[in-house]
Order: C-alpha cells, then structure tokens, then sequence
C-alpha cells in the first residue's frame, strides 16, 4: 500500500499546509480519494462554530472496518496487522494475521447481531488489553453499534455514570485482565456498576484469567460460546462472508469519555468519515509509516491514543500495530526493550511519564538490548521535559531516531501539532509545527488575536483553531449545548482547547500545559473538580479543594486540602479512608498523592475558592503568594502554608 498523501519534504510540507488552508474542500477531497467508499461525498465540508456544525464528506457511504480490513485482503491477507505481546512474556505471542482479524472482527459482529444489537445501539467495552479488545471495538463499527470503551482503572460508579450517559444495552467485558503483578476482576466491577442499571440487556464475557465470576442466566453470556456459533453461521467452506453495515459518513463512529473542569466526564462523539481519513492522514505523516514496518504504540486501548494509533489509523494504512497488553516495568523495566528487539518495531509511540519513569531506573534494564531497529519516537499525553526527552533521544534513539512530540486531545481525534519524522526539524520540548488543515490562533483572556511578542520573541495565549480538520469531535453524547459551551463558547466562531500555548517566530508551538481546572497526572486527563466530588463523598469530609502540583514522574500530581468535620481524628489511616472513597467513586488513577487537613480554604468575600494561592502553596511557594487582603479570612493562608505536607 502506498500512501500518495504522505508528505516527503520540507517544501511539501508548506505546500500541503498552504493547499490545505486555501482550498480545503479539494485538498481533503484528493486525500479522501485514497479510501474505500461505496458512495462518494456530495460535498466535502460544511461547517459552523456557532452552533456548532461540522459534516465532512456529506452525503458518503462506507464502512470503516472496510476500510481497516477488508481492502487489505487481496495483498496483505497474510500479513500481520496485530501482534499482541501478552502480560507475562513466558506466554505465547498471539501474532494476528488481516485475514484472522477479518475473520475475528466477522464473528464478533455476527455475535452482536445474534445478541439483538442494531446500528446505533451503545455497546460499553471493558476489557484488558487482549486482541479480542480490538476484535470488539471493529466487530461494533462493522454493524454501525457505537462503542464506549472504558479504561480498565475506573470504578465501577464511574461505568454506571458512563452506562447511563450513554444509556448502553450491551457490554463486552472480560473476567479479568493480567497487568504486571496484578490480576483485575472486570467482571466483577462490572456486576457493581450494574446494581441498579435499568439499561443494559446483555454482557458478553471473553475468559482471560480464568478466575471465578458470576454468570446470571439470561444477562451473561460466555464470549466463547458466542463466537464459535457466530462462525457456524457465516463460515461456508472455509470462506467467511459477513457484509458490514453501510454507514453515512456522519453517523456515529464512538463514544469516548474525557473529564473536563466541570461536572461529570463528557461522552466525545466521532465520527466514521472524518475520523477515519484524520488518523490515517497523520498516522502515515507524523511517524512517517512505510509499508512494511511495525508500529508499536504503548498506550492502552481505553484512551483515545489506542483507539487512535493503535487500532484505527495503522489498520486503514495496512501497517502492523503492537499490542501490549502488560505494563512498561514487569517482570522488570526493560519490558519495553525487549519487546522492541523482539518484534523489530521501527516506531515507538509512548507517553512522557513512562520514559521518565524508566529513566528512574537507570541504565541497567537497557543492556542486552540493541533497539537497532527503531527508526522513529514519538511522545503524546503531556509536555516532555527537554532531560527525558534527550534521554529518549540518546540511550533509546542512539541520535539516529528523529522524535516526534505529538500534541493532540481525545476531542481532535488525532495529532494536530507535531513534527513529521525526519521530514519538518524537531525542538525539544517544542510540539513544532501545525498539521495541514490546522489553523491555531493563540488568543488573550479576552479573546483577542496575541500579536505581541515577549523579550525573547515569543508569543503566549491560549490556544485555539479556527477551522475544523476532518477528526473534530461533533457532539457530546445526548447534549450538544454542553459541547457547544465547552469547546465553542469561550472564544467566538473559534475551538478552544484549553492548553496554554507559546509560539516562536519560526512558527513552532509550545504547549505549557491546561489552563483550565483540568490536571494532566500521567498523561491522563482528570477534573479538580471531579476529584473534588468524590473526595466529598466520603463522610466525614466537609469540603475540599484539589489542585495540581509538579510531580517528577507523572508530570502532574494531586494535592488535596481537605477540611473534616472533626468527628474523627485526622491521621494517616482517615487518609487512606480518603484515598479508598476516591478509589470507589472514580478509580485508582485519580487518587490525591497528598492529603492536607485544614481548618478552612482561602476564600473570596463571594465564597470563590482561590484556588492560585492554593496552587502555589501545593509547589512549595512560600514567599510570593500574591495578593490575600480581598481573602475573607487572610490568616488561614499562614496556617494551610506552615502545615504543608
Ligand atoms: C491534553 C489532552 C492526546 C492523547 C492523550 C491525551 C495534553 C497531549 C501533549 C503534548 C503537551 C500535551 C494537553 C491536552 N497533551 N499531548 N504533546 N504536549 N501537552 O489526551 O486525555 O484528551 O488530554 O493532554 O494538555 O489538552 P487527553
């Protein structure tokens, strides 16, 4: 497969950007024209921000596992499009073929069609990282079904939140997933979200730990089961028809939920057209993919990288695609080394914190591995500092690997600033240059255009763009208004992102982080406000305020004042109570790293948290706290200041 929209040049680069901006229409029409359609687009883009509205390839018809697979079968029916490295490396790799996966991904969605699912229906996905993950997420875009994955670290209130926002009938779950030491109960977290549930009518369950699980008549049924009488019915001398749903461009392709400043987690909604042409484009532009080569992307497939660049984008460009299903430090914190070696991966796309944390260990975990192989990085998630990314850079690229920092939101779909691989120059810690069809605009608190420059030339606003690219997100499940306030509201006739953004006279962008109340705790998205809640929920908790603080290895760790109601003594062991709370009510990745008791927040006149001097009390401030005298009670600053822990 060859890929007549890959950029090779410099110059090719300003030229697409340019052909792109000035004529959209056509310049996404051309690339369009490299995928499967059974009909072609009236119209390519239309589109508002006020409301807002954006349809692109209007009026097209396909089907993207059609796209990801099925195209792939006459050339590459014998080429690995998975290969899947398990949790324990004693245990057999599972190298998936195009022709199993479309074998795999039929059978799946024979299954869902047996089991009552219909076009549009929400199917929530709760799984480890198995290749039946990937069998399930294709098997629902292959009947129209919108899947809802949901990351293996929530709870089991946050699956009900997300099973009722999205009012899903079906869920596919496994009875445990294996990661490192550790050995989760899916299942079982799922049987709790479910206490209550009015809405969903079957669980499908792929045995992966073979630990016990309850299985009710009539709501559970075995994945194994499904599946072997799925291919009795579509398997006609070793020949598996299965037709996919003809889909509109538009229609729904997923359900991905992303925490924002305030309320619940937002239900992100892309679309099949759009999102499709989006993660290949960059895909095939960013890492620079050649035919041929393997792809090994770290993240999970409960966040919006995997669904990304792991599972769309390398399939709809035939590329092979790891899967991991363990974590970067078992058995030991080579694992990501090893498996390099051991499956020749040219392009290795992981987050910041990961290398940090594996630079931790020194030196030692590397030796033995020689990554020659390796041809390309790239890092995604949050800010790399300029010392992990030399190392990168060094011990693991040995300066022969350009690194590409990827920056991109489960919103966008895909990479919208980034270097192209060898093709536009890196700067360390810089996320470089806008993708074709991106047009940022750094804009100040009152929504006016930065033209400003600093003493060192520079740029700094928050970052926006001003037209929609083909993986913008189109609604927020069941409330458009919501979608239209978060993203469209602040700045007028312009997506807000929510990133601070600096940009140097080359054109190079540098994100400095939210400037929302949104954290970033190992590359994962989480609201202040979120935690705040569940915090609150615990019941001797009377209020609390949660900020962010800079954390060696997950860029961003949580900081909690919290006040009690005295009942209680306030230890160590009332912490863990805390902890435990938060655990239940969202999930073990969002709990605090620090607990402060206080007897009271700063407060304005008007009982408005301010939450900057608790901010800079959490980093270590001690001096410069800025201006306390419109604070109710001036004198709890000291107090909260002198207790820091
Ligand atoms: C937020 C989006 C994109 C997939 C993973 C996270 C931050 C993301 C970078 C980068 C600096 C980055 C931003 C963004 N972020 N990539 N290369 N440099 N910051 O997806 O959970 O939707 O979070 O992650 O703050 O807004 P997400």
């Amino acid at each position: 497969m060859k890929y007549p929209y890959q950029i090779n040049s410099m110059e090719e680069y300003h030229e697409a950007y340019k052909n792109s901006a000035e004529k959209p229409d056509e310049f996404w029409g051309e690339v369009a024209e490299n995928f499967l359609w059974r009909k072609k687009w009236d119209k390519v883009l239309e589109w508002n921000f006020k409301e807002p509205k954006v349809e692109w390839f209007k009026g097209a018809k396909l089907n993207i596992t059609e796209n990801c697979i099925d195209r792939h079968l006459e050339t590459m029916a014998d080429k690995p499009a998975i290969i899947w490295e398990p949790n324990n490396p004693e245990e057999r790799t599972r190298i998936v073929t195009y022709s199993r996966l479309h074998k795999r991904v039929c059978q799946v969605a024979q299954m869902l069609l047996n089991n009552g699912v219909k076009k549009g229906d929400r199917v929530c996905i709760y799984m480890g990282m198995v290749p039946e993950l990937a069998y399930a997420v294709l098997g629902c875009a292959r009947i129209g079904a919108i899947h809802s994955v949901i990351f293996g670290g929530f709870s089991a209130q946050s699956i009900a939140d997300r099973l009722e926002d999205a009012k899903a009938e079906f869920i596919i779950t496994c009875d445990g997933a294996f990661r490192g030491g550790k050995d989760i109960p899916l299942k079982s977290i799922i049987d709790d979200a479910l206490i209550g549930n009015k809405t969903v009518k079957k669980v499908i369950v792929y045995t992966r730990t073979r630990r016990p699980v309850s299985m009710l008549k009539g709501r559970d049924l075995w994945w194994e089961d499904e599946m072997d009488y799925a291919l009795s019915q579509i398997e006609k001398n070793n020949v598996v028809t299965m037709p996919a749903t003809e889909m509109d461009a538009e229609d729904p392709l997923f359900i991905l939920y992303t925490s924002g400043s305030t309320g619940k987690p937002k239900g992100v909604v892309h679309t099949v057209g759009g999102y499709m042409v989006w993660t290949t484009y960059s895909f095939v532009n960013v890492f620079q993919y050649q035919p041929g080569q393997v792809h090994f992307c770290t993240a999970d497939i409960g966040w919006i990288t995997g669904h990304s660049y792991i599972v769309y984008g390398p399939l709809a460009a035939g590329a092979t695609s790891v899967m991991f299903e363990g974590i970067p430090t078992w058995p030991d914190a080579g694992r990501f080394w090893d498996i390099v070696d051991k499956y020749k991966v040219n392009i290795l796309y992981t987050a910041p914190t990961a290398i940090r944390s594996l630079m931790s260990y020194g030196l030692d975990p590397l030796k033995g591995n020689d990554l020659s192989s390796l041809k390309v990085l790239g890092t995604v998630g949050e800010p790399i500092n300029e010392e992990a990314w030399h190392w990168y850079d060094e011990k693991i690229g040995k300066k022969n690997c350009p690194i590409v920092d990827t920056w991109w939101q489960t919103e966008t779909g895909g990479v919208l600033i980034s270097n192209l691989a060898g093709v536009t120059p890196s700067k360390p810690s810089w996320a470089t240059l806008p993708l074709p069809g991106i047009q940022p605009v750094l804009v100040d608190e009152r929504g006016k255009e930065v033209t400003e420059r600093d003493e060192n030339g520079l740029l700094k606003g928050n970052l926006c763009i001003k037209a929609p690219w083909p993986g913008i997100l189109r609604t927020t499940y069941g409330d458009h208004e919501r979608c239209r306030k978060n993203y469209f509201a602040t700045y007028e006739n312009l997506y807000f992102t929510g990133d601070g953004v600096l940009k140097d006279v080359n054109g190079n962008y540098r994100i400095t982080g939210r400037v929302d109340d949104v954290l970033n705790v190992s590359g994962h998205r989480i609201g202040t406000a979120e935690i705040e809640n569940a915090i609150n929920m615990h019941a001797s908790v009377v209020e609390s305020a949660v900020v962010g603080f800079p954390h060696e290895i997950k860029g961003q760790g949580v900081y909690a004042f919290v006040i009690t109601d005295k009942k209680h003594s306030e230890d160590e062991l009332s912490k863990q109570d805390i902890l435990e709370t938060v655990s239940r009510i969202i999930g073990p990745i969002a709990k605090p790293d620090k607990i402060q008791f206080v007897n009271g927040l700063p407060k304005t006149r008007s009982g408005k948290i301010m939450r900057r001097i608790l901010r800079k009390i959490a980093e270590g401030e001690t001096e410069n706290l800025g201006d306390t005298t419109t604070l109710l009670d001036p004198g709890i600053v000291d107090e909260i200041k002198n207790n820091k822990v």
